[in-house]
């Protein structure tokens, strides 16, 4: 037993010792245009999934399906997360290109759920680029956001253009009623 105890904290001391070690010889990169070893990214990537997965089972989902949150999530996304996330037919900006771990594309089809879209927008993912739109935005606004996010799933390019023309006119006019004014 005493043997088994002494081998035990050899180990934790030895794991510690490393882990400073790491901390302070200054040996890791934090370089964001250098690949992470990958069981550092499979670690992180990990704990941050079943960590938003927790925190998402509880939240109660609204009704997402009125056009009007389409429209208003849709004005949002385009102002503060197509530069980041791209959209279909729009390219990353050049600052999301430079990100580490990357932006994911929002509009495939097995993008996560509305509960764990809200959480992740609301509080955004620490040390990556993802940041919390909680203290800018009330859950109203970021439910639009995630209503949007839904009918994003699977657009094609030509609809998303479609949303991005229909912004540009103002509300309930359209382009022959702006001719003749
Ligand atoms: C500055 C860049 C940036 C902006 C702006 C940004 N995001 Fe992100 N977002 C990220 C990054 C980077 C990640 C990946 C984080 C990770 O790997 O854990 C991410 C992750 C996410 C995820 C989780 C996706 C997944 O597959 O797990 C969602 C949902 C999301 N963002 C939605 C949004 C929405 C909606 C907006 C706008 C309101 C937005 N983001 C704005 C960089 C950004």
């Amino acid at each position: 037993m005493k043997v088994f105890f002494t081998t035990v904290l050899v180990l934790v001391i030895l794991a510690v010792a490393g882990a400073l070690f790491v901390a302070f010889s200054g040996v890791a990169n934090v370089a964001a245009d250098q690949k992470a070893p990958r069981v550092v990214d499979w670690f992180l990537g990990t704990t941050s999934d079943h960590a938003v997965a927790r925190r998402a089972a509880t939240i109660p989902v609204p009704d997402l399906g009125s056009a009007e949150m389409v429209r208003e999530g849709f004005e949002h996304y385009r102002e503060m997360c197509v530069g980041c996330h791209g959209a279909p037919g729009v390219e990353r900006s050049e600052v999301a290109r430079g990100l580490n771990p990357e932006a994911p594309d929002l509009a495939v089809p097995d993008a996560p759920d509305p509960a764990e879209e809200f959480w992740v927008v609301k509080h955004g993912i620490r040390m990556t680029g993802m940041p919390a739109f909680g203290p800018t935005h009330p859950d109203d606004k970021i439910w639009d956001i995630v209503a949007f996010l839904q009918r994003l799933k699977g657009m094609s390019a030509a609809d998303y253009a479609a949303f991005v023309q229909q912004q540009a006119q103002p509300a309930g006019t359209t382009a022959e009623t702006n001719d003749k004014s």
